[in-house]
């Protein structure tokens, strides 16, 4: 797979290497390991956009640390190994990382490798053409992303936002639609829910990728995208969507093999 084909994401206007100030504007959410801070970035001649910031929370915070960077206190670390299985690491590092908690090189390893591999993921995901943030660039402990929604309020989760029956039924078209593409570029989300699905002026947005899997390096893909299409497909199910699932699952299993 190349990853030097251009761009093809969902068409934005970014306006790329235009002189600008970036004003901080407060915790926008703050989840297990990561918060999201949002941004202001003041182009000179374009205008503000907003960002969202994306930050993973040190490991092994020295004292006070937290705080001095800016997070709020709780901490939770995901240590699933089933989704690090693609990752190219060098033996120690692997061996580190399979150690897992049981090493301090191991978790400050981990802290660092979430972020590039969600990084890495936004970027083919938006690359291959999936509604996701655009991906702006990678920053010390995370990266930059476009911000879904406006200087209101930012967009809901899927699961919080009211739609019409109508408006189901064409969130979930976007969502077949966003499996097809993740599929045909060799991706499975692996944590796909309504809880990682925004709801923007009629747009299914997807986020929270760091979990996400290859089918060429990960022998559990197949098995987490059942349970992708399981998860989204019952939540539409269970509102009055209609759904086939085992259907869908077989068309993306076609898809990922024969693109
Ligand atoms: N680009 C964005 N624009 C607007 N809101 C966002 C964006 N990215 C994330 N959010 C908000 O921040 C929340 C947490 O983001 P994300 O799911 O990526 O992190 P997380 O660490 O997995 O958090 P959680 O444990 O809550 O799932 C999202 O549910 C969403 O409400
Ligand atoms: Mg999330």
């Amino acid at each position: 797979m190349s990853f030097t084909k251009p761009l093809r994401g969902p068409s934005v206007d970014w306006p790329d290497g235009e002189p600008y100030e970036d004003e901080p504007r407060g915790t926008l959410k703050s989840g297990k390991e990561a918060e999201i801070f949002l941004l202001e970035r003041r182009f000179a001649t374009s205008g503000p956009r907003l960002l969202a910031h994306k930050r993973y929370r040190p490991r092994y915070p020295g004292k006070d640390e937290l705080r001095e960077k800016g997070f709020s206190n709780s901490t939770s670390y995901r240590g699933d190994a089933i989704y690090k299985a693609g990752w190219n690491l060098r033996t120690r590092d692997r061996r580190a990382i399979e150690a897992g908690n049981r090493s301090r090189y191991g978790h400050e390893l981990a802290a660092q490798l979430w972020p590039m591999q969600e990084w890495t993921m936004l970027r083919r995901a938006w690359e291959a053409g999936v509604t996701v943030p655009y991906p702006v660039e990678r920053t010390e402990d995370g990266f930059l992303m476009t911000f879904v929604g406006d200087d209101e309020a930012a967009a809901p989760k899927l699961a919080q936002a009211r739609l019409s029956p109508a408006e189901l039924e064409s969130a979930w078209e976007q969502m077949a639609e966003a499996l097809r593409t993740l599929t045909r570029a060799g991706l499975v989300h692996a944590d796909l829910s309504a809880y990682n699905l925004l709801w923007w002026e009629g747009r299914l947005v997807v986020i929270d990728l760091p979990q996400a899997v290859e089918f060429t390096t990960n022998t559990d893909a197949f098995e987490l995208l059942h349970r992708d299409v399981a998860n989204v497909g019952e939540w539409f199910a269970r509102r009055g969507v209609e759904v086939d699932v085992e259907g869908l699952y077989a068309e993306m299993v076609s898809v990922a093999w024969l693109g």
